[in-house]
């Protein structure tokens, strides 16, 4: 079985049941997104409910004022994610009507979207073949495929969004994203990984080369 098929297979046994993965509204993904960029999905998921209960859309989003929002991300931190979140739902108003893009290219022009999260709503949302890669993603390539150059070089952050882009072709882009994500983040952990049972053990570089706990290499900048 590919990498691709075992990732996907082991997706649908152990994936965690979340509510902005059974959506396809990229607004409702984007407020995911935003919230999970530098927090733990278990502090995020209160957040998340929250801000959807006040805000259902972005038009609600876009009229709040900015004491509003920095009241509800409260305890959060990084605090400008919520401001820049207010700015990018007033653009979305102003240049798209209130319709919340799922086309990459015009996500990635909104002020706080980068291409990791370009990539995630254009997938989730509409299935577009964009490969998402955060922390999750980098560890697992550079382990299973054995990619020793630093993810945070500009050779190594070419090499893996090369690669993975190479994988997402010829999958379902949201199953395919959210099941490497997941899998970096339940079964291919920074800390000792769960090597023993791990489906992709046969073909895994860093396992065969005793180098599961060097993998990925970043650079101290
Ligand atoms: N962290 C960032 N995005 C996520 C997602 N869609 N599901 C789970 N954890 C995430
Ligand atoms: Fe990650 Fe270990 Fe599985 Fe390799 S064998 S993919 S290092 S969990």
């Amino acid at each position: 079985m590919s990498f691709q098929t075992e990732i996907i297979k082991w997706y649908k046994i152990n994936k965690r049941d979340l509510p902005w993965r059974s959506t396809t509204d990229p607004y409702v993904i984007w407020l995911s997104e935003i919230i999970l960029q530098q927090t733990r999905v278990e502090q995020g998921l209160p957040y998340f409910n929250k801000f959807l209960e006040n805000f259902p859309t972005v038009k609600t989003f876009a009229g709040a004022t900015e004491t509003e929002v920095l009241k509800l991300w409260q305890g959060l931190g990084y605090y400008s994610r919520g401001r820049n979140m207010l700015f990018t739902a007033k653009q979305v108003m102003e240049l798209h009507s209130g319709n919340f893009p799922k086309d990459y290219d015009k996500l990635i022009e909104l002020k706080g979207i980068g291409d990791y999260t370009a990539a995630a709503i254009s997938s989730f949302s509409n299935d577009q073949s964009k490969a998402v890669l955060d922390g999750n993603v980098f560890r697992v390539l550079s382990r299973y495929f054995g990619i020793e150059e630093p993810i945070n070089s500009t050779t190594g952050k070419k090499i893996f969004s090369a690669l993975a882009q190479s994988l997402i072709e010829g999958q379902k882009p949201s199953v395919y994203n959210q099941a490497i994500m997941e899998f970096g983040a339940l079964q291919c952990k920074p800390k000792s990984p769960s090597c023993s049972i791990c489906p992709l053990q046969v073909g895994c570089f860093a396992l065969k080369n005793h180098k599961v706990n060097v993998l990925p290499v970043k650079l101290k900048k």
